[in-house]
């Protein structure tokens, strides 16, 4: 009798045992992993992408790594032709985040994050005779269409002060572009001229247009990511160009937690505060919120109705349901493009989505997705919830966003407010 117990005692004991120290491994790789993440290059990607990951990760890849790159040869041969991805979005509806899914891609990629940003300062600064909003939907459909032909020299216009010899210091945001800060395009550091968008994980000098241009070319795919356009008028003429194989990808979020975000992020949006507290609403503030509501959802519904000019070239997505499954919703927006999912890109989403590392940089994208996606719920008041879904209702239902009737609702986490939809 007493050896017995004594026999499951020991039995006991030994499992609390291992499973202790299994937690300090996994613990510790964990750690590991997150020693490793800091930098968002091509290269840095590839040098992890032999690493070993632990278990978990490895369970969530799909066949054996030699398959899939036969599989990946196969479909490249079939979709054989150049890709021009337009990531549509809005401020803060998480496209820097899936921006990433295509920067990280590899070398077959050529990435440009935000390149109109030139072009609206410079129109928005005009003075008010000449500031004509209604050329921006030409003009950005002219400089698009240049870049989606590794055509600089449009977007050199609107570069602020003028590029000298086709070489600036000024590209907005080089460093959130790997292509951008590849060998090929890294010129000797100038001394005392300063890099405002430097890269991070290298020095390089000022960017030379005419070598950014060549490394394009010799890209197989491009994808640029824009908050700034909305409107097919811009796009339309794109996709009917027959030398582009156009495929836009709508983001869009939660209005709700897009106002929150921006609230946080933008000084210009504090005085939405005052509004809880004096019961004044900002200024314009309806045709703001509205306005942005309407837009997008103009965009979308003519999108989802499927023109000819658009059929099978657009794709809407959820970014909450990117936050909820990153490597499912990425592989789909892959396929969409009839561009192979690549291993780097795999790897990038498994660092990035599994971190609570970095959550407090308002503009990072290193955190942990599905968390971040739902905390602006606690950070929204209800009057402005209540405020967002009164001037952007139609906007809400086409995309499946529950409605909140009471502040309680709005932090019951078991409450999911963002309904199951297929878009097709
Ligand atoms: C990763 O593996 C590839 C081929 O399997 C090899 O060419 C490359 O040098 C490896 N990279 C690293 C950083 O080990
Ligand atoms: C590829 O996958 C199949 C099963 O899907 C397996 O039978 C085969 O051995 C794999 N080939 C290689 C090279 O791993
Ligand atoms: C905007 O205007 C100001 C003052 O007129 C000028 O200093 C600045 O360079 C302009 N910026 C751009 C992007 O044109
Ligand atoms: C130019 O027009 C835009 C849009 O109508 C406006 O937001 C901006 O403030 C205007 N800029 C000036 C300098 O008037
Ligand atoms: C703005 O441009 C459009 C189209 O070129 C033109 O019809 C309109 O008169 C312009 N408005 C102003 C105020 O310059
Ligand atoms: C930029 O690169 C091109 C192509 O290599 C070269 O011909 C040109 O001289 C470079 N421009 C400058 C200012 O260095
Ligand atoms: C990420 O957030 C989700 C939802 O709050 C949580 O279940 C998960 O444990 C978090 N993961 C990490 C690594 O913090
Ligand atoms: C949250 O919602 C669930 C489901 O409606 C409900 O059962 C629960 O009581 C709510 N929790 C709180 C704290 O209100």
């Amino acid at each position: 009798m007493k050896i017995k117990y004594a026999i499951v005692f020991i039995f006991i004991m030994a499992l609390v045992i291992i499973e202790k120290e299994s937690n300090i491994i996994s613990r510790v790789s964990e750690k590991m992993m997150l020693r490793q993440t800091p930098q968002q290059t091509t290269q840095t990607s590839l040098d992890y992408s032999n690493t070993t990951q632990p278990s978990q990760t490895i369970s969530t890849t799909q066949g054996s790594p030699s398959n899939r790159t036969e599989e990946q040869h196969e479909k490249e041969l079939q979709n054989g032709r150049r890709k021009h991805i337009l990531l549509m979005a809005t401020t803060r509806s998480g496209s820097s985040f899936v921006g990433q899914f295509f920067n990280q891609h590899g070398e077959n990629m050529f990435y440009l994050f935000e390149p109109l940003w030139h072009v609206e300062r410079m129109m928005m600064n005009k003075s008010a005779e000449t500031n004509n909003s209604s050329l921006l939907p030409t003009i950005y459909r002219d400089v698009l269409k240049g870049l989606f032909l590794c055509d600089f020299s449009p977007l050199e216009k609107f570069i602020s002060p003028p590029p000298q010899n086709h070489v600036t210091s000024e590209l907005f945001r080089r460093h959130s572009s790997s292509s951008l800060c590849e060998e090929q395009v890294c010129t000797p550091v100038i001394k005392d001229v300063y890099e405002r968008y430097g890269c991070k994980n290298r020095l390089c000098g000022p960017l030379n247009l005419t070598l950014a241009s060549q490394l394009c070319l010799s890209k197989k795919h491009q994808a640029i990511k824009t908050v700034r356009v909305q409107k097919w008028q811009t796009l339309q003429p794109l996709l009917e160009d027959p030398r582009l194989d156009m495929k836009i990808i709508q983001l869009v979020r939660d209005p709700r937690a897009i106002l929150a975000s921006r609230i946080l992020a933008f000084p210009k949006y504090q005085t939405w505060n005052d509004f809880v507290h004096d019961g004044h609403p900002p200024e314009n503030y309806k045709e703001v919120l509205q306005g942005n509501c309407d837009n997008i959802r103009w965009a979308a519904e003519v999108g989802l109705s499927q023109p000819d000019w658009l059929r099978r070239r657009y794709m809407l997505v959820r970014y909450e349901d990117i936050a909820r499954f990153p490597m499912q919703k990425a592989e789909e927006m892959y396929r969409f493009t009839g561009i192979p999912f690549s291993p780097q890109v795999r790897e990038w989403i498994l660092r990035n989505t599994h971190t609570t590392q970095g959550k407090d940089d308002l503009f990072s994208t290193q955190r942990n997705s599905s968390e971040q996606a739902e905390k602006w719920r606690y950070n929204l008041p209800f009057t402005l919830a209540q405020l967002v879904q009164r001037l952007c209702g139609p906007t809400m239902k086409l995309f499946g966003y529950k409605f909140v009737n009471n502040a309680k609702m709005l932090v019951n986490k078991s409450i999911s407010l963002c309904e199951d939809r297929t878009f097709q």
